[in-house]
């Protein structure tokens, strides 16, 4: 991937899922990397592990991305390590499933809290150093087909990943001056740590793999390559879109 070599890159909840393997891919392109995380250290461990084998440089945080001051200390860690940043990655993100009429307050101020207010005030900070250094920059935001197609059981995950789509919206056109591209890359079904209870229950995997046109899950690095290409320079012109990774499964309807 043509200019990734020597960049700087943020990736929030890079200890596991599809934000290790975007960490992963961006280090093997020669970025160096901070790895985020907020639960287990070894995650994170594993992550920058795997980035140094590839031969690249990675660094670990512990920031939530809920909390300002964990927020500003991140970016800030970038600059002070490496001397810049370059490329945002916001994937940190939650769901829980509950019916609409028993979601209890907690649980929607902690899912939209993470998945996109987090985003917000961490964008925020890292333009206003990217405002300051004058240098343009990449946000990539992991969203989701949810952002897009109901979801039901998960209104909460569709209203953070809906308005992360409007954010990007908004954001694309308020930053293109600055010369900084924002777009949303939106998975369907991957083979994660949050898909843990689909994963282990047989009959919904099966329903969900028959709507699924290439009749399989989505992996971490099929996601990665994307974020990656996206972080390039080959995407320079590109932002303000989202870019669905599903194996067709949004563009899928049929009887039975
Ligand atoms: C969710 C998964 C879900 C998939 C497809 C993703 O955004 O995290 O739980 O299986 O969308 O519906």
């Amino acid at each position: 991937m043509r200019g990734l070599k020597g960049k700087v890159a943020i990736i929030t909840g890079a200890g596991s899922g599809i934000g290790q393997g975007i960490a992963r891919r961006l280090g093997c392109e020669g970025a160096k990397v901070i790895v985020d995380y907020v639960g287990t250290p070894e995650g994170a461990q594993e992550t920058e592990r795997a980035i140094k084998e590839a031969g690249g440089e990675g660094e670990i945080v512990q920031a939530d991305v809920t909390k300002i001051d964990d927020v500003n200390c991140l970016v800030n860690t970038a600059w002070d390590k490496f001397g810049s940043a370059d490329i945002l990655v916001n994937n940190a993100g939650v769901e829980k499933r509950s019916d609409f009429w028993d979601t209890p307050e907690k649980d929607y101020d902690t899912i939209v809290s993470v998945n996109l207010r987090g985003p917000f005030f961490l964008t925020q900070a890292f333009v206003r150093r990217l405002l300051d250094a004058k240098k343009p920059g990449r946000i990539v935001n992991i969203s989701s087909v949810h952002e897009d197609m109901a979801f039901p059981g998960f209104a909460t995950y569709c209203v953070s990943k809906g308005g992360l789509r409007m954010l990007m919206r908004d954001l694309a056109v308020e930053l293109g001056p600055l010369g900084i591209t924002v777009n949303n890359v939106a998975p369907g079904a991957i083979v994660t740590p949050i898909n843990k209870t689909l994963l282990e229950d047989k009959p919904k995997l099966n329903a969900l793999l028959a709507n699924i046109p290439l009749g399989r899950l989505g992996t971490v690095d099929d996601v990665a390559g994307l974020v990656a290409f996206l972080a390039s320079d080959d995407a320079s012109y590109i932002s303000g879109s989202t870019f669905v990774v599903d194996g067709g499964l949004m563009r899928n309807y049929h009887e039975q």
